[in-house]
This record gives C-alpha cells, sequence and structure tokens, in this order.
C-alpha cells in the first residue's frame, strides 16, 4: 500500500467542526475516493459535512480542480470557431437545449453540448433527441470536433472519462440527502462543463416550483457560485436567473417536446420557449465575444429559418431523420377546466410528476422512457377557459398510468374569476456576471 499524506477521519472531522480544508486535503481526499482509498461511507460522511458547514470560495474552486483532474478534458482549440456551451439547472418543458444549440451555431460558433438523461420530474434532452428515429447519442471524441467544425453543433452523450470522480459522488449525494448544498452542485456541474473544455459557458439557473432551486435568494447563490468557478478556470461564464413556477410552452415529454423545438425552428412556436432561446442565444454570442451583428442578430437566424437548415444537418449528422414523422403515444385523455374564469396557476412541478408517471422520465437510472408520453397544455395562465372545455391532454402508451398522472395533477390548475389577471412574472428574473 502506498503511503497516504491524510487519513480520512481527519478530514471529515476538520469539516465536521466547522474548518476550512486545505487545498492539499481537498486533492487528496477526491483523488483517494476516486482510487478506492476514502470509502463510501466515508466520503457520506464528508458530504453531509460539507452539506451543515459549506465550503468557501477556495476550496469549492479546488474542490471542482479535483474533480475534473480525476478525468479527461477535452480540447476543442484545433476548432476555426470560437466554442459556446449553455447549461441549464433543469426544469419543466425545458426543451430549449433544442433550438438553441443549432440557432447559436448559424450564428458562427461552435456548440458542444454535452448532455444527460433525466432523471426524476425534469426531462433530459437525449431523452428527447432519441425520440428522432435513427438518431444516435454516444459520438466519439473525433465525431465530436469533425461535427463542431462541418455543423457548428454537436448535442451528445457526456464520456464516462469527463470528471468520473463526479459521477460515483452524484450517485452517493442522491442516496445520503446531500444532494442540494451550493457547493456540491456548483462544483459537480461545473468540473463536467469545464473539462468539456468549452471556451464560454452560459448558464439558466431555474427558480420556482419546477425547478431544484425554489427561492431566488438560494438560486442567485448558487448562480453565483457557478459563475465564479468558471471565471477561476478562465471561461467565461454567465448565468441567467429565469423563472420556472409554470412550464416552459406547451408542452413536457419527450416526442412531444421535439416537435414543439421544430415548430420554434420553423418560426412558429410558443413566445416564452422562442424569448429565452434568443435571449439565451445573445448571451452566448456576447460570452464568447461575437456578439449579433445585423446579419446574425439570434431572433432574425431563428425567423429566416437559417437555424432549421443547421438543426436538420445536426441530426443527420448523427443518424437522425429530421423528416421522419415523431411518434405518437398509444392513448390519450383530455384533463377539463374544473369552472369558468381566468387560468391563474398552472404549477410546474405538477406537469412534470404527472409527464414522468405517464412514462416521459424514469425512476432508476436503467428504466426505460415511452417517446410519446407527456403532458399538452391547451391554454397557459391568463386565458379565459369555460368550464368543461379541455386544458390538457395526457399522452401514454400505457393507460394504467392515466390515475396517477391525475392524482399529480390535483391542485396543478388554479381558475380564478373572470377579470382575474395572474401575477405578473418576467421570464428573466436576473444576470449574474463576473465581478
Ligand atoms: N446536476 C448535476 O450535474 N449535479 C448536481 O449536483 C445537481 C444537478
Amino acid at each position: 500500500m502506498p503511503h497516504e499524506p491524510f487519513d480520512a477521519v481527519d478530514v471529515i472531522g476538520a469539516k465536521r467542526d466547522g474548518r476550512t480544508l486545505t487545498p492539499d486535503q481537498v486533492d487528496w481526499v477526491v483523488d483517494a475516493y476516486t482510487r478506492g482509498v476514502v470509502a463510501e461511507e466515508q466520503m457520506a460522511a464528508l458530504a453531509m459535512a460539507v452539506y451543515l458547514n459549506g465550503m468557501d470560495r477556495h476550496e469549492t474552486s479546488r474542490w471542482t480542480a479535483a474533480m475534473i483532474a480525476s478525468g479527461e478534458r477535452m480540447d476543442f482549440s484545433s476548432l476555426s470557431r470560437p466554442t459556446v456551451d449553455k447549461h441549464s439547472t433543469g426544469g419543466v418543458g425545458d426543451k430549449i437545449t433544442l433550438p438553441l444549440a443549432p440557432l447559436v451555431a448559424a450564428c458562427g460558433l461552435a456548440v458542444p453540448q454535452l448532455s444527460g438523461r433525466g432523471l426524476g420530474h425534469t426531462g433530459g434532452t437525449l431523452d428527447k433527441l432519441e425520440s428522432i428515429p435513427g438518431w444516435r447519442a454516444a459520438l466519439t471524441n473525433d465525431e465530436v470536433l469533425a461535427q463542431l467544425e462541418s455543423v457548428g453543433a454537436v448535442i451528445c452523450q457526456a464520456g464516462s472519462g469527463l470528471a468520473p470522480a463526479d459521477r460515483r459522488l452524484y450517485a452517493l449525494r442522491d442516496v445520503t440527502g446531500t444532494v442540494e448544498s451550493i457547493p456540491l452542485i456548483a462544483s459537480s456541474i461545473m468540473s463536467k462543463k469545464i473539462a468539456e473544455g468549452t471556451g464560454a459557458l452560459v448558464l439558466d439557473v431555474k427558480v420556482g416550483t419546477g425547478a431544484f432551486m425554489k427561492d431566488l435568494d438560494r438560486a442567485r447563490e448558487l448562480a453565483r457560485t457557478m459563475v465564479d468557478l468558471g471565471t477561476d478556470a478562465g471561461v467565461r461564464t454567465v448565468a441567467l436567473l429565469t423563472h420556472m413556477s409554470t412550464p416552459l410552452g406547451l408542452t413536457a415529454g419527450n416526442a412531444l417536446e421535439v416537435r414543439e423545438s421544430v415548430e420554434v425552428l420553423a418560426g412558429g412556436g410558443p413566445a416564452d420557449v422562442v424569448d429565452l432561446t434568443v435571449a439565451l442565444a445573445r448571451e452566448m454570442l456576447q460570452a464568447a465575444g461575437r456578439p449579433g451583428t445585423a446579419t446574425t442578430d439570434p431572433a432574425d437566424v431563428l425567423a429566416d429559418g437559417r437555424a432549421m437548415d443547421t438543426w436538420r444537418a445536426m441530426i443527420s449528422a448523427q443518424g437522425g431523420d429530421p423528416d421522419a414523422p415523431l411518434p405518437t403515444a398509444r392513448e390519450t385523455e383530455h384533463v377539463l377546466a374544473p369552472a369558468d374564469g381566468v387560468l391563474v396557476g398552472l404549477d410546474a412541478l405538477a406537469v412534470g410528476v404527472a409527464a414522468w408517471r405517464l412514462g416521459a422520465g424514469r425512476a432508476r437510472k436503467e428504466d426505460p422512457v415511452q417517446a410519446g408520453a407527456g403532458v399538452e397544455l391547451h391554454a397557459r395562465p391568463g386565458a379565459l377557459v369555460r368550464a368543461g372545455q379541455p386544458i390538457m391532454t395526457l399522452h401514454t402508451d400505457t393507460p394504467e398510468r392515466f390515475d396517477r398522472a391525475r392524482q399529480a395533477l390535483a391542485d396543478a390548475v388554479v381558475i380564478a374569476p373572470e377579470g382575474s389577471r395572474p401575477p405578473e412574472r418576467p421570464l428573466v428574473l436576473e444576470r449574474v456576471a463576473a465581478d
């Protein structure tokens, strides 16, 4: 056995007693965990101590660097265009990556969007794209580079070599009640994004019932921590705090969201999806040092079909058929408005859980998802509705799921007397940039 410079129990004790870990202690504990020298139960105790006592900016930065060092780093320096990526902390109906990546590529940048699958009530980008016949999520590093050069956008599965320490630690946090720690969430997300090798990064930090962060103060703190981590690592990073108390757009579910994204790329689609896509695209161009010009303003590139051309090229390059009909669920049922009036509330979490129960999401990472399952909305807050009018359609291949989905939606819809108005909430709440 090689001699170890620290003892796991001492490191755990230091954090348990509220002390700051030294850079050497952080490097060692993450590396020793990856090598199997620090046991799962020791890392679980340390994660709980971090959850309770936090980490300061230097510790969090060092922790992130140690997780990056546990694996490989991608290198995009040979590309002719600057790289920029977007990460969302996850929301219901959040299909923005689908139109955004080709849009930003059509504006002249390279977008390496290394993504994951959904777990729980928020959908995964790869699950959505896998509803397109033939589309392939797993690419080699050489394929990623070649597609970035030829098409400008890649959305694919993050390789297992990126930040492997995070992969293990995230699975451990998931079963030890230590996920909701700001330094651990921030270092987890940013270690993967920095290892991915992007030059600039725009973070979409969701706030509200359908998001990880339910209140604005915690979301702001998470955004600030991630922006600082990116900046310290030389990645130009900016965050938008965006509203997630009602679903984005009119669909939640894999193929349903692809259909809506294609509508946006065709110049239509719901206004909130279009507005957020354009807002994030403008931030990405600016972060990459290429702010839009008269010929590359994202709103125009989306409206005139150039982003759609890149979408088609991106899907085809990964084996997908952009013209193939998308799968649809075998069974549908309507949810009816319970009263006359104005729809003033439509809870994101409830819609996300319903879509998940219908088969759009998975409870365990090995579970399959149904491509056609999900929830389609026919009214958004502000709409005048009549009792008995369909306000949602539920889609699934397995009709025994309808009851549990309806249970999730029991309190999701709030209807107020005619003349009422839903609370005014801008989609983009705040912007957090480097100090
Ligand atoms: N997403 C991640 O990748 N890590 C976290 O800790 C939380 C969300």
